[in-house]
């Protein structure tokens, strides 16, 4: 099998279209977590920055305005469409650009030496990723810094954890993953991922773990939430079924489940994830 193949398949076809059609939700949901990266990169005028797994470049957009003047920012991701909407989202004027390439194994010489690599959510979805995050530090020039966000364990994080179990009352659970599988909660257990970033290289590996509400799918009510989870990977594990009165069935449970977090501004649930730093 080709290095990442699945996870590239999934970006270019049926996730990468979700996160392109969605967008404007997925970046609303978003905003905290850019918030944090940022604060946790500290980025300054005249820094160039890779923003890994950039998806449709809102993290990009940001840090462009944060290394203002003199700085770039480049943005790197498997998934055409995403880049796509990212290139044609960004200002002309911006000094930003993006690369459509696998993070994993590009060859970054010709793009860096950056001084910041970032992401946000978008590190988790390598088939090898001590030789992914090999590959990111060498392109940081000397002292370069590593800043990312990434989801805690599926437990922790009750935006996602409520509506499953919502629709788990009345279909069977999704196979169990091996912990670690290339996917959202890949970066679940701490030790892992400093195992991996010291295996990689990285020096001063720190996770913070920070709580924190999001609004699922930007804004809405819980029918609008519910229509914008069945387009996400696990939404559609259980809440798309061939069984037209069992998906009614299944509706209708985690419609009621997301009623209970119905807030004036949008369905609320927590989430939890770490915050990563690192130094080259
Ligand atoms: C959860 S999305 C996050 C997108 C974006 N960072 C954001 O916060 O809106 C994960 C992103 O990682 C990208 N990705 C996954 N594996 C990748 C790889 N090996 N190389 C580059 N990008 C990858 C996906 O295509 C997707 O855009």
């Amino acid at each position: 099998m080709d290095v990442n193949e699945e996870t590239r398949r999934y970006w270019n076809e049926e996730g990468g279209q979700a996160w392109v059609r969605h967008a404007a939700r997925f970046d609303a949901q978003l905003v905290p977590f850019a918030e944090m990266v940022l604060a946790a990169a500290a980025p300054q005028p005249g820094e160039r920055v890779l923003d890994i797994g950039c998806g449709n470049g809102a993290l990009t957009r940001e840090m462009a305005r944060a290394v203002q003047p003199g700085g770039d920012v480049t943005g790197i991701d498997v998934s055409e469409p995403m880049v796509a909407l990212a290139r044609s989202q960004i200002d002309p004027a911006a000094p930003a650009s993006f690369v459509s390439a696998d993070a994993q194994t590009a060859d970054l010489t010709g793009e860096g030496p950056f001084d910041l690599l970032v992401s946000r959510f978008g590190v988790m979805f390598f088939d090898d990723p001590v030789a992914a995050f090999a590959n990111l530090r060498g392109s940081l020039g000397p002292e370069g810094r590593l800043a990312f966000v990434c989801w805690q364990d599926f437990l922790h994080n009750p935006w996602m954890l409520e509506p499953m179990a919502a629709a788990l009352q009345h279909v069977p659970p999704p196979p169990l993953l091996e912990p670690g599988t290339p996917g959202p909660w890949a970066f679940g257990d701490p030790d892992r991922v400093r195992t991996i970033l010291d295996r990689a290289g990285f020096h001063n590996v720190e996770l913070r773990a920070v709580e924190r509400e999001v609004t699922l799918g930007g804004w809405g009510d819980a029918e609008e939430v519910l229509e914008f989870l069945a387009a996400t990977s696990l939404g559609r594990l259980v809440l798309l079924q061939d069984d037209a009165e069992l998906q009614a069935r299944v509706h209708d449970e985690v419609r009621q489940a997301l009623q209970r977090f119905e807030t004036p501004d949008g369905v609320r649930l927590g989430s939890a994830v770490w915050v990563v730093t690192a130094v080259s």
